[in-house]
């Protein structure tokens, strides 16, 4: 059985707010979720944010990128203008802001390691540590998940009580040893990958199986007609929380 929620608000609050912000999570609130995915990289001086890109241009303005740039500077930039004026001002938040957040509003925490490559290791254990030294009694048990085999790894080694998945985009022929080597208790794909006979493989095997990022009622329904426990999406507002 699938002890996490089945439908995750992604990036924050999906397309509906800047992505991976606190107004995303405030948004996917508004709308009733109580679930959310986003993702975390380090700071030159080791601190998680949540960013998405390694590189600055997309959601925050300038040269440069997360891996190059303090935390105490990254804090200070701007995430929202981007996406539009009335988000002017909304910054970067750092993980532990989201973490308190999340648990003040009892959100549940998909936690996408998303290291910037060459920093695998380092993030993995950097937020496996401070999602330890954050953990509140009651609060819900959270869910890493990463595309990096090895910042899974790393997580695994600092924290193997807190969960974890392995990302793909198209599921590789090895999933199976891949999961099993992480301890993990599920798989996350992109679902426009999978297959009924897939999911039926990976639900035999006792995994979970959570898909990436499904934007339809419709799809939701025929993927969870093939064993698939979870979703995450960017149209909070066509997919109810309790969908
Ligand atoms: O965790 C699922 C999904 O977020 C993976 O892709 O690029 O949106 O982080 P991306
Ligand atoms: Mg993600």
């Amino acid at each position: 059985m699938w002890p996490y929620p089945k439908v995750i608000a992604h990036r924050g609050g999906g397309t509906l707010a800047p992505e991976n912000t606190i107004a995303a999570m405030q948004c996917g609130l508004d709308f009733g979720y109580r679930a959310v995915e986003f993702d975390v990289m380090l700071s030159m001086d080791g601190v998680p944010v949540l960013m998405h890109d390694p590189l600055f241009g997309r959601t925050v303005r300038g040269e440069g990128g997360v891996a190059t740039t303090s935390a105490a500077r990254l804090l200070e930039m701007d995430a929202g203008s981007w996406y539009s004026e009335s988000f002017i001002g909304e910054k970067v938040p750092s993980y532990e802001q989201v973490v308190r957040f999340c648990q003040q509003h009892d959100i549940w925490m998909n936690v996408e390691i998303k290291p910037v490559p060459g920093f695998e290791q380092e993030t993995g254990r950097v937020v496996a540590q401070l999602t330890q030294a954050l953990h509140v009694e009651g609060a819900p048990a959270p869910l890493f998940s990463s595309f990096s085999f090895e910042a899974l790894a790393s997580a695994q080694k600092q924290a193997p009580e807190i969960a974890r998945g392995l990302l793909f985009d198209e599921i590789p022929a090895d999933w199976l040893s891949r999961l099993q080597q992480l301890a993990a208790v599920a798989l996350h794909c992109n679902h426009k990958h999978l297959s009924p006979a897939l999911a039926q493989q990976i639900k035999q095997a006792g995994y979970g199986l959570l898909c990436y990022t499904v934007n339809t009622p419709e799809r939701a329904l025929e993927i969870r007609n093939w064993g698939v426990d979870a979703f995450c999406t960017d149209k909070i507002n066509l997919i109810p929380a309790d969908f």
